[in-house]
């Protein structure tokens, strides 16, 4: 054991649970040193924040010019970062989302969303999915139900809040073949509405166009067509929670851009500043002047540092033109994972757009092979590439590399990724 591991033994609480031992020391770009010298290529991107890759030296020196002016104001005074970031998150955003209200974190803005629903609607109710993550603070874990660890002993949570089947087309949850998919998963918000609370005590349905935590699972583009058309009927608040899918992961902006989908609310955190900490609710104007100044708050939220290193995140995704890149990059690391999906029986399933590509492993009967997936994982490890799990059973790797991923780089990682699964076989 490092000295590093035992003393946050000792000094941590174990609530944090560490996905690696890792000692990091330096990270740039694609790659993290660790302290003893070894370098990894990061394929989780800090946990889906490194979209443009770690320490991109244009952050870097947008957050240093801000450190030098003034690094917080909170509320109490108007800057110049804060107000050019909602303007610039305008021109990215689905259309019409283009007011924006800022705090730190993914959960924060996901408690924020459900205020704000419940304020602008004057009702109560909330649906959202099975395998959902949507954070872990009180309110944002009440949607949460990927894993039940999140949830445990903390309960009584936020009432009024229903899960109804999230279209997990792999693992149709009505047994659908998807040759012969009629969506017909849309039932089951159907019988919620009509046995559990009427549509018209609903306030919000909240989603994650592309569940992460979940089992990388992207919803197809006709269910959240059928989502929107459904919270207008009933005059519900769709939110797309975009934390994790969002600022150009899937070859757009935007997961939702890709289905031709407009939600009422959007939420972004993660990839947008880097790895500052900050986050965003965006919604149409005419929402947010329904409320009322002071309703919600924070005191670091919109921070001018992270604010400035969000301009510049968005800067370098527009200009070394990311999006093109996450789009061919991932169609390339697709193709080369489907080869593998058919030498290898274990993995049952490869799917996302871009660089957002699930990877289900299987054991003979279909069921989920966690344990498939960690000897993979630590065998990638151990040969310098860092890859994460996901999936209520930890049997879905994420493959997440940045968007600044080098053809070769991805190369070593795919050789990699093919030799650890010829030493787990
Ligand atoms: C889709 C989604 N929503 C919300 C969150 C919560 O974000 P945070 O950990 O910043 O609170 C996450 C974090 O992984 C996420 O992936």
């Amino acid at each position: 054991m490092t000295d590093l591991v035992s003393r946050s033994q000792a000094f941590l609480s174990p609530a944090l649970a560490f996905v690696t031992d890792i000692h990091a020391v330096k990270a740039e770009g694609v790659w993290i040193t660790a302290a003893d010298g070894k370098r990894y290529l990061d394929f989780s991107s800090g946990l889906a924040v490194a979209n443009i890759g770690h320490n991109h030296p244009a952050v870097v020196a947008a957050a240093k010019a801000q450190i030098d002016s003034f690094i917080h104001t909170s509320d109490v005074y108007r800057t110049e970062p804060m107000v050019a970031l909602a303007e610039r998150i305008g021109t990215i955003a689905p259309p019409g989302l283009a007011s924006c209200f800022f705090s730190n974190s993914g959960a924060e803005v996901v408690d924020g969303a459900v205020k704000l629903a419940r304020f602008v609607t004057g009702r109560q109710g909330i649906v959202a999915f099975t395998g959902a993550f949507h954070g872990r603070t009180l309110g944002a874990v009440s949607l949460t139900t990927s894993n039940v660890k999140y949830r445990r002993r903390s309960h009584p949570l936020l009432p009024a809040v229903y899960h109804a089947d999230f279209p997990y087309c792999y693992r149709c949850p009505v047994s659908r073949d998807r040759d012969a998919c009629g969506l017909e998963c849309r039932a089951d918000l159907e019988r919620i509405f009509k046995t559990v609370i009427p549509p018209e005590e609903v306030a919000a349905v909240v989603i994650e166009p592309i569940q992460g935590e979940g089992g990388y699972v992207p919803a197809p583009a006709e269910y959240l067509k059928y989502l929107r058309e459904t919270c207008d009927r009933h005059g519900i608040m769709l939110v797309f929670d975009e934390i994790q899918c969002g600022m150009g992961r899937t070859g757009r902006f935007f997961a939702c851009q890709g289905a031709d989908v407009v939600p009422d609310v959007l939420l972004i955190a993660k990839g947008i500043a880097s790895g500052f900490p900050l986050s965003v609710i965006a919604a149409p104007r005419e929402t947010m002047e329904k409320w009322l100044p002071g309703a919600h708050g924070t005191t670091f939220g919109g921070n001018p540092v992270a604010c400035a290193a969000a301009m510049a995140t968005i800067g370098v995704i527009e200009r070394e033109r990311l999006l093109d890149r996450a789009a061919s990059l991932g169609r390339r690391a697709a193709g080369r994972l489907v080869e593998l999906s058919r030498r290898f029986s274990v993995i049952g399933d490869v799917r996302g757009p871009g660089l957002m590509i699930g990877i289900e492993f299987v054991k003979a009967d279909g069921s989920p092979a966690p344990e498939a997936c960690r000897k993979v994982r630590a065998a990638c490890e151990e040969r310098g590439l860092v890859l994460i799990d996901c999936g209520r059973d930890k049997h879905v790797i994420r493959f997440i590399p940045p968007l600044v991923t080098t053809d070769a780089e991805m190369d070593q990682a795919l050789d990699i990724f093919q030799k650890a699964l010829d030493d787990a076989a």
